[in-house]
């Protein structure tokens, strides 16, 4: 007998169903509107349907390595071609593997997006990763990474160390990043560290934009959405270590829950 609804695909991920609403409203507050977005590492695909549907105008790509592009392709055909919020749009997956150069699309896209990747790929494709999103961004374009990191200021979690240390004895490349040598690395590519926020579990989003155009007339008191400057030092990861440099590198728009700790 043929069943009623599509089988859905193999590949599901219970963490991507406990985050994707957390991680929608940090991209509520983030995003342009019609915001062009490449999700690298976008694994089941849960994330690009749920966002696609709650986010009016959103042009998403969703992308894989060759080994998860079946699986993600199935899902967005059965899933993410209904339901989609006015104006949003989920493209068909394409093969990314980001040390492959020759793979990363054109753009240039207003926010690239990956959750729960850089502890997964190897240490050495996470400034392919770096270098990849520098590349396809639109100036001031924003690069948002979710999943746990260690450092950089915050207190490491005791989930977070152990998760560290399994990962590494699965595989000596993998495991959980320093946000503090990420943040540096990345602002070496071009990338300014904007914020560094408390998502459930001990992950964050580190968030970060591509220098482009000229923010020179920032007024720090502005910027509402901060407990304090003094916090501000914090989920800079102390990178900046100048008020100036700060005041530089935040963007003035409420993101409230990012912020939340
Ligand atoms: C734990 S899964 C996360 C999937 C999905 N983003 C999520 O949140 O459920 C890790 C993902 O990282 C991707 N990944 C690992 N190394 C990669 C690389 N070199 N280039 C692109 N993606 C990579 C894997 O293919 C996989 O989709």
């Amino acid at each position: 007998m043929v069943p009623a609804v599509p089988t859905l695909p193999v590949r599901f991920s219970e963490a991507c169903e406990r985050n994707k609403e957390p991680i929608l409203l940090v991209l509520r507050d983030w995003l342009p509107p019609r915001a062009r977005v490449l999700e690298v590492g976008s694994g089941s695909g849960q994330h690009a349907v749920h966002f696609a549907r709650h986010l009016a105008g959103l042009q998403w790509q969703p992308s894989d390595r060759a080994e998860y592009l079946g699986d993600l392709r199935e899902r967005i055909s059965l899933e993410g071609r209904r339901d989609l919020a006015p104006g949003a749009r989920l493209a068909d997956p394409i093969e990314l593997d980001v040390d492959r150069t020759d793979q990363w699309p054109q753009g240039p896209y207003e926010a690239v997006f990956s959750a729960n990747t850089t502890h997964i790929m190897a240490a050495a494709s996470v400034p392919c990763l770096l270098a990849g999103a520098a590349r396809v961004l639109a100036p001031d374009g924003l690069l948002l990474l979710y999943g746990p990191f260690l450092g950089g200021g915050v207190p490491t979690a005791p989930s977070n160390a152990a998760f560290d240390a399994h990962l590494r004895s699965l595989d000596p490349t993998m495991g959980v990043r320093n946000a503090q040598v990420f943040t540096e690395q990345a602002r070496s590519l071009g990338l300014e560290a904007l914020a560094d926020g408390a998502m459930p579990a001990n992950n964050r989003i580190l968030v970060f934009r591509k220098r482009g155009a000229v923010h020179s007339s920032i007024d720090i008191s502005s910027v509402s959405h901060l407990n304090n400057v003094d916090d501000a030092g914090l989920i800079i990861d102390k990178v900046d270590n100048s008020t100036v440099a700060l005041a530089e590198t935040i963007e003035v728009r409420p993101a409230r829950e990012l912020f939340r700790q």
